[in-house]
């Protein structure tokens, strides 16, 4: 089963963190999992992909400009609807809007009819109520949270499909 990770990153951050995911996904037998900056995704993969999880960087307090355009212009086009579908965010600051940024993100997927899941409380320590976040001046001290929400979003993916 194959799963997306797009993500916009200008200063690396972001894309670190989706590698983490990626490694997370990895760990769930049978999962084809690959991350893509947004301006360079395989749409082959991502069409054939059961579950895509949305990475941004925090500006202004939401998600990015380019992952605004991206979703408008080319998420219709990688047959979304039905789809597993998740976010994350890194921020500067824990006060800085990746929640909000998130929360954006997992409506406008709702619109496209996806499946939007997070682990929420159900999984037990480490909480993910909406999407995991990551400080970028600390980002090491995250790396094991997006690691496990990697893993429990494909195992999501295989109780699924
Ligand atoms: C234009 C701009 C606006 C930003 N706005 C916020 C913000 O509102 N809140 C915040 O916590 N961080 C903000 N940041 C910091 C970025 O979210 C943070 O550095 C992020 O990790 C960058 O990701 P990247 O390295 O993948 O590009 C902003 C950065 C830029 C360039």
């Amino acid at each position: 089963m194959k799963i997306s990770v797009v993500y916009h990153s200008e200063t690396g951050n972001t894309a670190k963190m989706a590698d983490c995911i990626v490694q997370g996904l990895l760990s769930v037998e049978g999962i084809e999992a690959k991350a893509f900056s947004l301006d360079n995704v395989d749409k082959d993969f991502a069409k054939a992909s059961q579950a895509l999880i949305l990475g941004t960087p925090v500006y202004g307090g939401s998600f990015s400009g380019k992952i605004k355009m991206w979703m408008e212009t080319e998420l219709g086009g990688l047959q979304a609807g039905g789809k597993l579908a998740g976010a994350f965010a890194t921020a500067n600051f824990i006060h800085g809007g990746a929640d909000v940024a998130i929360q954006a993100i997992l409506a406008h997927f709702m619109v496209h009819g996806m499946l939007i899941y997070s682990s929420g409380v159900a999984k037990g320590q480490p909480f993910i109520h909406f999407g995991p976040v990551a400080i970028g001046s600390d980002l090491p001290s995250f790396e094991e949270l997006f690691k496990i929400y990697g893993q429990r979003m494909a195992e999501k993916a295989k109780e699924l499909f």
